[in-house]
């Protein structure tokens, strides 16, 4: 996380609060569990923001064409390597993206030789790049049962592409038509359901066996309902999918989230799109919060009293689903004045609009 200042400020600078004897905390790194790092002339800019912040990343695959192999993968895992920081040990772990053509062996093989960490499944049609992904399910059997037993871990995006069924209800009936019967088909599958923004998403992976259900909640949901979808006009930068819900979900994360609670782990789902894509007839789904995101979650879990949560959520539960040792490095936050983020991350692609939480952020990191 950097510091108050503009878009040119050093990344990763660091702030010594000790003197005014602030509150601090101290933490192995955090990882984010669900993030978007693009690909070319976005990549760079957004990649410094996560590594300044988090010492892994779960790296999703919705790239154009989206990363449907394990040779695709390496090959993307390789240009990410080489945009990094000179020095940085911020380490990208891969996904496959899963399509009606995915081949089980190809992904076994992936999962065996340590190139994917984990498979995505959008269903095809439901949020940003997600065309070519799954158009149906019962389809995927033998691909998820390979999945079962190389014991790897299928992250699922969790909503319905049905326009018969309300925006704001695709959550709930995915999980009750989709995602509860691909459970009771595999078993054995460890499964994370991403970027929840439900109450029922809480309740239903809270009643799961937290070794084959968990799921992620992102620093957005936990600040903003719907309401801020339409404050005195239309906000596409607050727009995203599954879009945020009435207050009442938002309190059931931030619930599951400051509980402290196995199930449930940081995952940003930072989704960068250019300004141009978002202030647009027919604007992207998708929020860029690497840089505002471990402030934004430290004042949420201060403001509920759950700082002692706060290494749970951010630095241990996900380590221990995905079977991974928890980051030696440790780091420091101190909470300090309020500092505004950058209004804007420069990027080859254009500028990126940063998410601004409506709430002051206070905390940075001072060490580590
Ligand atoms: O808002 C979103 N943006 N949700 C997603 O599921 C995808 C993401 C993106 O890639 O932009
Ligand atoms: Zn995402």
């Amino acid at each position: 996380m950097r510091a108050p200042a503009g878009d040119t400020a050093p990344r990763g600078a660091c702030y010594s609060l000790a003197a005014m004897s602030l509150p601090e905390i101290e933490i192995p790194c955090p990882d984010d569990w669900h993030l978007h790092l693009r690909d070319a002339d976005m990549l760079g800019a957004v990649l410094a923001d996560t590594a300044a912040a988090f010492a892994r990343a779960i790296v999703m695959p919705n790239l154009k064409p989206p990363v449907t192999t394990a040779a695709m993968a390496v090959a993307y895992r390789e240009r990410i390597r080489a945009a990094l920081p000179t020095a940085s040990a911020f380490e990208p772990l891969m996904t496959c993206y899963l399509t009606d053509n995915t081949d089980p062996g190809d992904l076994a093989a992936g999962a065996r030789d340590g190139v994917f960490t984990a498979a995505k499944l959008y269903p095809a049609g439901a949020t940003t790049n997600s065309d070519a992904g799954v158009t149906d399910v019962a389809r995927l059997d033998p691909v998820l049962a390979a999945m079962s037993a190389a014991g790897l871990p299928l992250l699922v995006h969790g909503e319905v592409v049905d326009d018969t069924v309300d925006i704001f209800d695709r959550e709930a009936v995915f999980i009750e038509r989709v995602l509860e019967p691909l459970r009771r088909r595999h078993p054995g599958l460890r499964v994370v359901l991403e970027h929840v923004t439900t109450a029922e998403a809480v309740a239903y992976v809270r009643g799961a066996d937290p070794a084959r259900l968990a799921a992620t909640i992102t620093p957005h949901h936990l600040v903003i309902n719907r309401n801020a979808l339409f404050a005195g006009g239309i906000r596409p930068h607050v727009y995203c999918l599954p879009v945020a819900k009435r207050e009442r979900h938002r309190l059931a994360l931030v619930e599951a989230a400051c509980s402290g609670d196995v199930h449930f782990f940081l995952g940003t789902d930072s989704a960068p799109h250019t300004v141009a894509a978002k202030e647009n007839a027919c604007g992207c789904a998708g929020i860029y919060n690497s840089v505002t995101a471990l402030a934004t979650y430290l004042a949420v879990f201060e403001a509920a009293g759950a700082l002692g949560h706060f290494e749970a959520f951010a630095c241990r539960n996900g380590p221990a689903f995905y079977g991974l040792p928890v980051n030696a490095r440790r780091v420091r936050f101190g909470r300090g004045a309020a500092w505004q983020p950058p209004a804007q991350r420069a990027t080859g692609a254009g500028p990126v609009q940063v998410f601004a939480p409506p709430l002051e952020l206070c905390w940075q990191q001072v060490a580590g």
